[in-house]
């Protein structure tokens, strides 16, 4: 068995964001002390962090600082530079390992891994020299361009028509690779966080059901409304992809459900996700303890649900009464507090921008029906498309 890291030590954090700030909160029940390594010193983790180094993922002095200071060390950060991760692996625990996070890190890398596995993804061309663009399937169109690293919430893709379009359309990326993609009629997308220790041992959260509006995650609906085997077909991917990657920590794999009941894999995400915060208010263990129980080679936690949940995303465009506007208003939180069941989660940003993740709301309930009424509730207040 690893040796566990006892409460009181410090661990590391690359990057500083919003699932880092979870982390942190997490890691300090536990009695953990945290220390953030990220570029920004103003970040949402930075705020309650025990303490930060301001410094690039790359700054080689900071990462040994990092690993000087603490007994193991991990990432929010979906993009920080595999090698920042084997650098820091030479002085101290980390997870997940800088192997796993560079396939998930690069969609051509994770679609050829994914099938390697077994699994299915949407039909797709890789696209990375002038002479890819001459061997296209014409039967993937409409498609969706999608570079093949550094995208989020949407960023880095593009609508590609037709066949005649996808040079402009790469050209547009600037011709980093990309892998163009078929836009597939989605009956249903569904995600579930794993969870794998050093030793092997793992866990899994219930699938959730997530509506994206604009390519950001919008809404989130646990559990997902998917028949039984569908469920048990998502669970056994997501574990095979967390086995197969010898995968260390918490990931996320993201799925497509198709009419017909074909099941894809999407993409994978190398830490906790946006679509499992509801475990923070609805499970016995949220994800972000589970990454701080992995990293500190503790015993995974329970996943359980112990109540039906909806979470609402808040972005930054609820701080602007039209896009058109600069006059930045605050939301009406009074309201959102007063409704039963609804849990805050702000991430203190100190810049409200179209798009940008601020915070998000958890409706609980004890049931999937109240649970829903609740979150309509909070969305009319917040003047956001309720949950579908
Ligand atoms: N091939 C596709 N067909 C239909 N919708 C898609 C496809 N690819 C992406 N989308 C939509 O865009 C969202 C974001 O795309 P994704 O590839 O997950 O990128 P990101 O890294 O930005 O999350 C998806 O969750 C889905 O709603
Ligand atoms: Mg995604």
């Amino acid at each position: 068995m690893s040796q566990v890291i006892p409460p009181g030590s410090w661990l590391g954090l690359l990057g500083g964001g919003q699932l880092g700030r979870m982390f942190c909160m997490a890691a300090q029940s536990l009695g953990y002390k945290v220390c953030v390594l990220d570029p920004n010193s103003d970040g949402p983790a930075a705020a309650v962090a025990d303490d930060q180094i301001v410094a690039d993922y790359t700054d080689e002095r900071a990462l040994t600082e990092l690993a000087r200071r603490c007994r193991a060390a991990t990432t929010e950060f979906e993009n920080v530079p595999a090698t920042a991760l084997t650098f820091l692996a030479r002085h101290c625990n980390v997870s997940p390992e800088a192997e796993s996070v560079a396939i998930a890190q690069d969609r051509i890398a994770e679609k050829r891994f994914v099938t390697a596995c077994g699994l299915a993804v949407a039909p797709h061309a890789v696209i990375e020299h002038d002479a890819d663009l001459e061997t296209i399937d014409p039967n993937i169109f409409p498609a969706i361009l999608k570079s093949a690293r550094l995208g989020y919430d949407g960023k880095g893709q593009q609508a590609v028509a037709a066949v005649e379009d996808v040079r402009a359309a790469w050209n547009a990326m600037r011709s980093v690779p990309c892998v163009l993609e078929k836009k597939l009629e989605l009956r249903q997308e569904v995600s579930v966080v794993a969870c794998r220790t050093r030793d092997g041992a793992t866990a899994i959260f219930p699938l959730a059901e997530n509506e994206h509006r604009g390519g950001i995650l919008a809404t989130s609906t646990i559990p997902a409304r998917v028949d039984a085997d569908t469920a048990q077909r998502a669970r056994e991917a997501a574990l095979t992809v967390a086995q197969r990657l010898n995968y260390v920590g918490v990931l996320c794999v993201e799925f497509f459900v198709l009419d017909d009941g074909a099941l894809l894999v999407n993409e994978i995400a190398p830490r906790p996700h946006n679509s499992g915060h509801y475990t923070i208010d609805a499970s016995v263990c949220s994800q972000f303890e589970q990454q701080v129980r992995v990293l500190a080679n503790l015993p995974l936690g329970d996943t359980s649900q112990t109540m039906a949940a909806v979470m609402l995303n808040v972005l930054g465009d609820l701080w602007f009464a039209d896009a058109r506007t600069s006059t930045v208003r605050e939301p009406d939180w009074a309201s959102v507090l007063a409704i039963p069941g609804a849990k805050l989660h702000l991430y203190g940003k100190s810049e409200a921008r179209i798009g940008r993740k601020m915070g998000h709301v958890t409706c609980v309930a004890s049931n999937s029906i109240e649970a829903k009424v609740r979150a309509d509730a909070v969305a009319r207040v917040l003047g956001i498309r309720s949950p579908g």
